[in-house]
This record gives structure tokens, C-alpha cells and sequence, in this order.
């Protein structure tokens, strides 16, 4: 799955999330209370503690958006990282969940500056991350 961003999807991704990382904690609690809304049985997927588990999410995404011109040399880590997640009980059906809830928090965290533009540049790219990991999970 290569990524299918356009000059334009990639800056509006790079702006939205450096202004995301300036309210970091309240998106964070935000996405969690939201994922765990739409999908009650991922809450006990978790066993360390929420805060140590967004800090490895924020870390992860910040790599993401980092390596967004040359997305390939993510690979690896990525379908390692779908692998693990096999064992943490994730389904396929749970990432866009995911994606639905940390759109929904970045949306609430940054308001009209959060366009309909942007949220779809954010689809993209969580599609194609999901879809890397996915291809780890079946391996
Ligand atoms: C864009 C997709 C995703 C990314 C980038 C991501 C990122 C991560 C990272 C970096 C870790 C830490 C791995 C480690 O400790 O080595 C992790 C663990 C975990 N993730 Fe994800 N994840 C994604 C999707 C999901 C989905 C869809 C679910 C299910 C709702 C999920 C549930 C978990 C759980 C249960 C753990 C383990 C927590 C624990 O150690 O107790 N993840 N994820």
C-alpha cells in the first residue's frame, strides 16, 4: 500500500498535527473516552496504563507524520507493529474505529480549523498505515 497523499493532504496533515500536539493530553483523553464508546470491548485490550499507552500512540503517529515523504522506509516497523497487535486481540474492524475516534478528537480539539479537507487527508493516511499493519496481522 503506497501512499496516495498529495502535496497539499501531506501539509494540511503536517499543520493540523502540530497544532493537535499543543492540546497533546486533552485529544489523547478524548480519543480514548471515544474509542472506548464506539467499541466497549477494546477497553480491556489494554493492560498498561492509558497514559503510557498514548504516549506510545502519540510517538508512533509523530513518526507517521515525519516519514510522510517516504513513507516505504515505515514498513517495516508498521507490519511489526500489525503483528503485535494480533496478540493484543485487535480486529480488523477496529481500525476504523480508530479512525473514527481520533478524527472525532482531533476535530472536537481543533474546531473549524479542523476542515473537512484535512479530516479526509487524515483518512488517507490512517487507511494506509491500517492497511500496512494489517498486511503484518495476517502475516
Ligand atoms: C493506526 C493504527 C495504530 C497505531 C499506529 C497503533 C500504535 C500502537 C503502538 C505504538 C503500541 C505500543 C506497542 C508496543 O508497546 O510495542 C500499541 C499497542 C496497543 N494498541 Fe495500537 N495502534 C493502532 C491501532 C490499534 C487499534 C485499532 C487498536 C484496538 C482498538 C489498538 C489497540 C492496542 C492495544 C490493546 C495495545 C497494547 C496495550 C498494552 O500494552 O496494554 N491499536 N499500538
Amino acid at each position: 500500500m503506497s501512499l496516495a497523499l498529495t502535496p497539499r493532504q501531506k501539509w494540511l496533515v503536517r499543520e493540523s498535527f502540530a497544532s493537535v500536539c499543543e492540546y497533546s493530553d486533552s485529544v489523547v483523553v478524548l480519543f480514548y473516552g471515544r474509542l472506548f464508546e464506539l467499541a466497549p470491548q477494546t477497553r480491556d485490550m489494554f493492560k498498561v496504563d492509558i497514559r503510557t499507552q498514548a504516549r506510545k500512540l502519540t510517538d508512533m503517529l509523530t513518526a507517521v507524520v515525519d516519514a510522510l515523504d517516504r513513507f516505504d522506509q515505515l514498513r517495516p516497523m508498521l507490519l511489526e507493529l500489525g503483528q503485535k497487535h494480533t496478540g493484543y486481540k485487535v480486529q480488523p474492524e477496529h481500525y476504523q474505529v480508530l479512525t473514527a475516534a481520533l478524527t472525532w478528537a482531533f476535530g472536537q480539539a481543533l474546531g473549524g480549523e479542523f476542515s473537512r479537507e484535512t479530516r479526509a487527508a487524515w483518512e488517507q493516511l490512517l487507511h494506509a498505515v491500517s492497511a500496512v499493519m494489517l498486511e503484518g496481522a495476517r502475516s
